[in-house]
């Protein structure tokens, strides 16, 4: 798969296998993460790998805006954790560069992990003080966002279906609206 081809067979993969993912693909998803360009090149990020069926439930339990909005999570084998060690980025304006920099990271995870078949979903849906004391991760660790990474299952169960239809997940806007040319267009 060319980069273009893994760019547009990436999408949020809601439902799940219980096939174990083999450790060696994870190990090239987190080499994918670990290449990733950053502030001053930094590298605040930090993964954690989580295969126990009982955090991973945890996590998959938590409410959103009173919702178990990410129940479908407990049928991923995997759930990688990104997160951020603030003090190793920088603040050159007002945006916070650990953020940017886990971020491109974690995308970087996601793009490897479709080039090798595997399946994940962007969650930023959580509270962070929960997921830190599920890590055991201290107070300054920010928790910028995780993914599940499994094989994804034959069709999405009728959680993921319903949340893709919510999101309108298949559309995006057209170019034409997202870019400029020298300058601002108001549209
Ligand atoms: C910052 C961010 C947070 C997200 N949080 C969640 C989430 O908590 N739960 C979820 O099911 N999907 C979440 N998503 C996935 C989006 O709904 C999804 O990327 C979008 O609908 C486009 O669909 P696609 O990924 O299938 O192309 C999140 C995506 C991003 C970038």
């Amino acid at each position: 798969m060319d980069i273009f081809d893994t760019i547009a067979a990436r999408h949020s993969v809601r439902t799940y296998k219980p096939d174990p993912v083999p450790d060696e693909l994870i190990g090239r998803c987190l080499e994918a993460a670990r290449v990733a360009p950053s502030w001053r090149n930094g590298q605040c990020w930090r993964f954690v790998v989580v295969r126990e069926p009982a955090t991973i439930e945890k996590l998959a339990a938590q409410r959103v805006y009173g919702y178990r909005i990410n129940a479908w999570l407990r049928t991923a084998p995997v759930v990688i954790v990104a997160c951020a060690e603030p003090g190793e980025s920088g603040q050159h304006t007002d945006l916070p560069y650990w953020a940017v920099d886990t971020a491109i990271a974690l995308e970087h995870l996601v793009l490897a992990a479709t080039a090798l078949g595997l399946g994940t979903c962007w969650i930023g849906g959580f509270d962070e003080k929960t997921v830190r004391a599920l890590l055991a991760a201290p107070e300054r660790i920010r928790v910028v966002a995780y993914t599940p990474l499994g094989y994804p299952a034959e069709g999405e169960a009728l959680m993921g279906r319903a949340v893709k239809a919510i999101a309108r997940s298949h559309s995006r806007k057209p170019l034409e609206k997202i870019v400029f040319h020298e300058r601002w267009l108001e549209k």
